[in-house]
């Protein structure tokens, strides 16, 4: 296995570049009559532009492209955050101009195909987990997560139950859950896990009373691990007037197999950009629906579109009683739309196919990944995992100081995208391994192999690997700086 030899780029910004007078595009003459300012609203310096040449603009953006590490540079097996690879189809019908030059004020009746979409995702997304209600809303999981909990909040408070303060979530859980929870007002109870890597049942009974308002859970967990007691766990919230929330970040490991309302759930976020595609990574843009039981539709945000009589429409009729708007308009149209060809070009056969793949694939690869020097795969040794495996480091960091981080580091200069690292909390030196169904048997041996090589060499040249990755633009950073002081504008480059 060879290293990769890439284009290293140390590309300057962009306004290093260019000089006076150049342009990419000059915009045609605006026909609507020129207006002056008054003096107060004007600057009192012109503002530094870059002044580039559309090949200089077209160089930097490639060379940036370059850069870094995508889906569709090679392997990206993220845990929990499914960086699958997003077709192009998707992309092409995002670019039709009915859809790209469309102003969101427009009239219902002037944008009939707009409104189609949200509401064919809408219909798709409750065949799919069996919720009667969804919202489109959310633009993130975590954003998705703070509209349950805030559902959860107003449906307590709709029926007088003001002593409903806690929220139980398991400790493989994801770090936006509690702080979801907090943010909704709420004390937010953490439920240990057993060596099974699912919750722990003794622990779940000793803390169900009245004061649980729900609990939030992720399934499968972020172990990737069905947890084979869901319908007894969501029974016994439900028993002590709780309410069940589902994150469903992992649905992609069940998707198209079983509904999340057939498991006793009453609320669910979904992510869009992860499960059905959409372009993410580095903060956005991204989608989190909220589904719901019938029982909780009329707390969803305000409009849910709708359709009557030939007609596609924004309907605002439980106005009174919702949590309110949670978005400029109505989300991310774009992610919407992107999730709805994906939904439609796979249909509902192909996803459960896609579904099974991903499992096949993950556990194809943990078996593997199971026999290298160095590496763990801890709790339920022997149970299939579903979308992903968590494998620890443990064992090489404490037999030759290489870590789970600088497992990561190293696998870039094979060109392939680091897994999760250090997450979920409740294993060690943590390597959170997520291949995808898109993925081929070709890809996932040849992950498999540069771990097995990484492993080699922490045993033979463990200090080579702590100054890796030396194939990428940019080398190993200084994190702790990167996190503390980090440069976010041109000023502060200066
Ligand atoms: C299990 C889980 N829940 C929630 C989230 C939050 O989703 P988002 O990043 O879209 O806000 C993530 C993100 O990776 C996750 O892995």
């Amino acid at each position: 296995m060879k290293k990769r030899i890439q284009a290293k780029w140390n590309e300057p910004l962009i306004s290093e570049l260019g000089g006076n007078g150049r342009r990419a595009y000059i915009p045609e003459q605006l026909d609507i009559p020129s207006v002056k300012l008054s003096d107060e609203w004007l600057r009192k310096s012109p503002p530094h532009l870059p002044e580039v040449s559309e090949l200089e603009l077209v160089r930097h953006v490639v060379h940036l492209s370059q850069m870094i590490h995508g889906v569709d540079v090679g392997p990206y097996p993220l845990g929990s955050c499914t960086m699958k690879y997003n077709p192009k189809i998707n992309e092409r019908i995002a670019r039709f101009d009915g859809f790209t030059s469309i102003h969101p004020e427009t009239p219902d009746d002037a944008m009939q195909g707009i409104i189609e979409v949200y509401y064919r995702t809408q219909e798709a997304l409750k065949t799919l987990t069996g919720f009667s209600a969804i919202t489109l809303q959310p633009p993130a999981g975590a954003s998705g997560e703070f509209v349950g909990t805030l559902i959860m909040r107003a449906y307590h408070l709709s029926r007088r139950d003001h002593k409903r303060n806690t929220v139980l979530i398991p400790d493989s859980a994801h770090g936006t859950n509690p702080a979801s929870a907090a943010m909704a007002g709420f004390k937010v109870l953490e439920i240990p896990s057993n060596e099974n890597g699912t919750v722990d049942m003794d622990a779940l009974d000793a803390v169900l009373d009245d004061s649980i308002a729900g609990l939030m859970i992720t399934n499968p967990n972020t172990l990737g691990i069905f947890e084979k007691e869901i319908l007894e766990i969501t029974r016994k919230v439900h028993e002590v007037g709780g309410l069940t929330y589902l994150d469903g970040a992992n649905f992609n490991g069940i998707v198209g197999m079983i509904r999340p309302i057939d498991m006793g759930f009453d609320i669910m976020h979904m992510n869009l950009h992860k499960t059905f595609t959409g372009p993410h990574g580095g903060g956005g843009p991204g989608s989190g629906p909220v589904g719901v039981a019938e029982h909780l539709s009329q707390f969803l945000p305000v409009p849910i579109a709708a359709y009557k009589d030939g007609m596609y429409y924004w309907d605002y009729s439980h106005e009174q009683t919702s949590i309110g708007r949670v978005h400029a308009y109505n989300g991310n149209f774009g992610i919407v739309l992107r999730a709805l060809a994906y939904i439609y070009r796979n249909g509902g056969i192909g996803l459960r196919k896609s579904c099974e793949i991903a499992v096949l694939n993950a556990n194809y690869l943990m078996h593997k990944v199971s026999k290298i020097r160095g590496l763990t795969i801890p709790r339920a040794h022997g149970v299939p995992r579903k979308h992903e495996f968590v494998a620890s480091a443990l064992p090489m960091l404490k037999e030759t100081k290489v870590s789970a981080n600088d497992i990561a580091k190293a696998m870039l200069d094979y060109g392939i995208h680091s897994p999760t690292v250090y997450f979920p909390l409740i294993v060690k030196e943590a390597l959170m391994v997520e291949p995808t169904e898109s993925e081929t048997i070709q890809s996932l041996n040849q992950i498999y192999k540069v771990l097995q090589i990484i492993s080699d060499e922490a045993y033979a040249n463990a200090e080579k690997l702590h100054q890796e990755p030396t194939t990428t633009s940019i080398g190993r950073l200084d994190e702790v700086s990167l996190a503390k002081h980090p440069v976010l504008s041109e000023r502060m480059a200066k």
